[in-house]
């Protein structure tokens, strides 16, 4: 299986990455510690985890260079007016111990008012000039690339069709995972040139011992003789997306980076049995915000 994916800017991106959400001070900078040791060199972090001061510190503890390790962060909500965007990226670059950001996402397609954390629906509706600022990012060196996170194909569709775009998003990170794995998203993306990120790859805190004893995934990893959670990272990046399993544990994140090729028909019998019931999503915070719509509509 590819180490790592090509985008179109020519960056070459490592496809299992750490993941970092729900990490929280105190245990982060072990596993991010731990996962360098063991040869990970993609972190996936963003503003709001709240752990970037963290995640730095083991970054230049670690003695792995800055170069050789790919660094995303998000622009939260709450930082959606374009006149805020660079902040959001200085903040990111300095809790990071860094000059710039491998890949800088559009965390939510949600602006929020940043005094209360209020929907702000001209933002929301119009989200072009936040993509503007973005653009400005990499025109100044301070990020290499620009997605876009939790944008559903008609978001997506709206922003790469505005007459003024100047550079497209490379990324869409989005939460796909045996109970959600989207297959008209994915393909819909890989037509448009747009890299797919998984998030919650293994069902999230709350699905991943659900997902984990599905008797098909059990099954493949006896007969491969790997993981259950080696299955579903493998299925994953075969099906062509990075894959950000989160684990602050220093075993698993070992065993998550290993990933093997699954056999064509063993690939095939999985795909078959999660695209073969219902998807359920396990993140949609459109409520929590007071939304007036579903943001994945
Ligand atoms: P922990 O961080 O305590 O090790 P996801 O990546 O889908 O969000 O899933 C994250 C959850 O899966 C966390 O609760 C994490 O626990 C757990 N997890 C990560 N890797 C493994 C693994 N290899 N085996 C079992 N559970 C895992």
């Amino acid at each position: 299986l590819p180490s790592h994916f090509t985008l179109p800017s020519g960056s070459r991106i490592p496809s299992v990455a750490l993941g970092v959400w729900k990490a929280s001070r105190g245990e982060v900078g072990q596993a991010v510690q731990a996962a360098l040791d063991v040869g990970y060199r993609h972190i996936d972090d963003a503003r709001v985890y709240n752990n970037e001061e963290e995640v730095g510190a083991a970054l230049l503890g670690s003695g792995v260079k800055r170069e050789d390790v790919w660094l995303t962060s998000k622009l939260p909500g709450t930082y959606h007016d374009p006149q805020d965007v660079e902040k959001s990226v200085d903040e990111s670059l300095a809790a990071l111990n860094t000059t710039y950001l491998d890949l800088f996402l559009i965390h939510f397609p949600v602006a929020l008012f940043p005094e209360n954390g209020t929907y702000n629906e001209a933002l929301t509706e119009n989200m072009f000039p936040t993509w503007q600022a973005m653009e400005q990012m990499v025109v100044k060196g301070k990020v290499r690339n620009i997605g876009i996170s939790n944008f559903n194909i008609w978001r997506t569709q709206k922003l790469l069709s505005h007459p003024n775009i100047t550079i497209a998003p490379v990324i869409n990170q989005v939460e796909l995972n045996f109970f959600n794995p989207q297959p008209g998203f994915l393909a819909w993306m890989k037509e448009h040139n747009i890299l797919v990120e998984a998030y919650s790859p293994l069902g999230g805190e709350g699905q991943v011992g659900k997902t984990l004893g599905l008797p098909i995934v059990q099954d493949i990893a006896t007969h491969l003789d790997i993981t259950p959670a080696q299955v579903i990272i493998s299925w994953h990046v075969q099906r062509g997306t990075v894959v950000l399993p989160k684990s602050v544990t220093p075993s698993r994140i070992e065993e998550n980076l290993k990933i093997t090729r699954l056999p064509d028909a063993l690939f095939e019998k999985l795909e078959a049995a999660a695209v073969g019931h219902k998807p359920e999503r396990t993140l949609n915070p459109s409520q929590r915000w007071g939304l007036p719509y579903d943001i994945f509509d």
